[in-house]
């Protein structure tokens, strides 16, 4: 009995692994510019190697609300509000302009878009820009459930909520 309540203890010690935190991120790394972010399926002279960026806080609790506390942070509230859209494009939605994949989204923050977005890769670490990114993915039910709060501070938790404005606007 007593051996068991103490492999009970023991297993509760060593059982849960923490999730890890790197409170003290290496300084930003040379921004990946070039093909890391898919633009198009059209590829010139055929399928060359794609480079492969992969988020390092994919899953992250604590990236996810860094992220959110960073949207509003940099204000990027001020242009996309809560992940619903003002003046920029809606945030949580199915149909992405420069796409939802994590390169696609850190390419999108680091260098800017044409229409309006301002770029961002000279302000913003890049360990910030990925706790951004997994913040947007999380929005949009894209990161795992257990790293997701339960109710995000924003206006809208899925797409599926979100109606387009009419047939063949972008949202
Ligand atoms: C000055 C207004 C403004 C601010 C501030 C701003 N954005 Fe944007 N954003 C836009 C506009 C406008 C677009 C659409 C650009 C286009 O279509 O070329 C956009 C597009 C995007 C997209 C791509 C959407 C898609 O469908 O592919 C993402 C992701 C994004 N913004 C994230 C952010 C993040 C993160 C921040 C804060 C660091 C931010 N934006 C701050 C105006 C803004």
């Amino acid at each position: 009995m007593r051996f068991a309540a103490i492999g009970c203890f023991l297993l509760a010690l060593t059982a849960c692994e923490r999730e890890r935190r790197d409170l003290r991120p290496s300084p930003a790394k040379v921004v990946v510019f070039g093909d890391a972010a898919i633009q198009s399926q059209i590829l010139p002279g055929g399928g060359a190697p794609r480079a492969s960026v992969t988020n390092p806080f994919q899953g992250n609790a604590y990236a996810i609300s860094e992220g959110q506390r960073l949207f509003g942070w940099y204000n990027c509230t001020g242009c996309h509000a809560n992940g619903g859209g003002a003046i920029g494009p809606p945030l949580i939605k199915d149909h992405w302009i420069y796409g939802n994949e994590p390169a696609n989204l850190f390419d999108t923050i680091v260098k800017g878009r044409p229409n309006g977005m301002p770029s961002w890769g000279a302000k913003i670490p890049e360990y910030q820009i990925w706790q951004l990114v997994t913040y947007i993915r999380s929005m949009n039910n894209l990161e795992p459930r257990s790293a997701t709060p339960e109710r995000l501070d924003t206006i809208e938790q899925s797409s599926r909520t979100i109606l387009p404005k009419s047939e063949g606007e972008p949202r």
